[in-house]
């Protein structure tokens, strides 16, 4: 199977493990990128049952939206029973990297208030250590050279991702070179400098389940 075919496989997977949970009232969060994407489209086979959704994008509330699915903003709805979203990296802790599609503060806000995060994503993704991947850090405007600086301590090479405007008006440095051996003391360090919004290390809160697309089938890692 290609790459394609195992996020199509996880995707499928995905809705598999959750349909047996939803009921009248089931709001479940939807994540951003391309494995996302495969599992809004399997939604679509069953939007009928679809009580609510919120989305880690305004690209992902579109897709929903363009197949039926109704999807309202995180502040009106009480609870989110689960979290579908893919990464960019992932370790055996299920702790990930993620915000390659630039959406990373969303999804870590919609992370927060779920009560299951599932992540899918196919096998190319899981490392030992996590950090061959860039690790894409949003900040406000004003703040890009001052936290630039300070990711240069921390060892890092900061790039700015050029042209690219978050769903909040930020940017994005992506952390080239940059060896994660601690996640949970790098995301509180990196939180920690001034002007950042968040960064993509998701090891604070890791996913609950990882639904692993192999060429031998979906293994399911907790
Ligand atoms: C979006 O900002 C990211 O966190 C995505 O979840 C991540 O980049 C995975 O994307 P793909 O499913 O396209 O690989």
């Amino acid at each position: 199977m290609n790459q394609d075919q195992l996020k199509q496989a996880v995707a499928a997977a995905a809705l598999d493990y959750i349909r047996p949970r939803i009921d009248d009232d089931t709001v479940i969060g939807i994540g951003t990128g391309s494995t996302a994407n495969l599992f809004i489209d399997c939604l679509a086979e069953i939007r009928g049952l679809i009580n609510a959704t919120v989305a880690s994008s305004e690209a992902s509330a579109q897709r929903l939206k363009n197949h039926g699915i109704p999807v309202y903003d995180l502040n009106a709805v009480d609870q989110v029973d689960f979290y579908i979203d893919g990464a960019d990296e992932a370790n055996r802790a299920l702790q990930l990297i993620k915000g390659g599609g630039a959406a990373l503060t969303r999804e870590k806000i919609v992370t927060a208030v779920a009560q299951e995060f599932i992540c899918i994503a196919d096998e190319s993704k899981l490392v030992h250590t996590l950090g061959k991947f860039p690790l894409p850090v949003e900040v406000i405007p004003m703040a890009r050279s001052h936290v630039a600086r300070e990711l240069v301590k921390l060892g890092g090479d900061p790039v700015y991702r050029d042209g690219v405007v978050t769903d909040n008006g930020n940017i994005i440095l992506d952390v080239y070179n940059f060896s994660i051996p601690q996640p949970l003391a790098t995301e509180e360090k990196i939180n920690g400098i001034t002007g950042v919004v968040t960064n993509g290390l998701f090891a604070l809160k890791p996913a609950d389940v990882l639904l692993l697309g192999t060429a031998s089938g979906v293994d399911t890692l907790r």
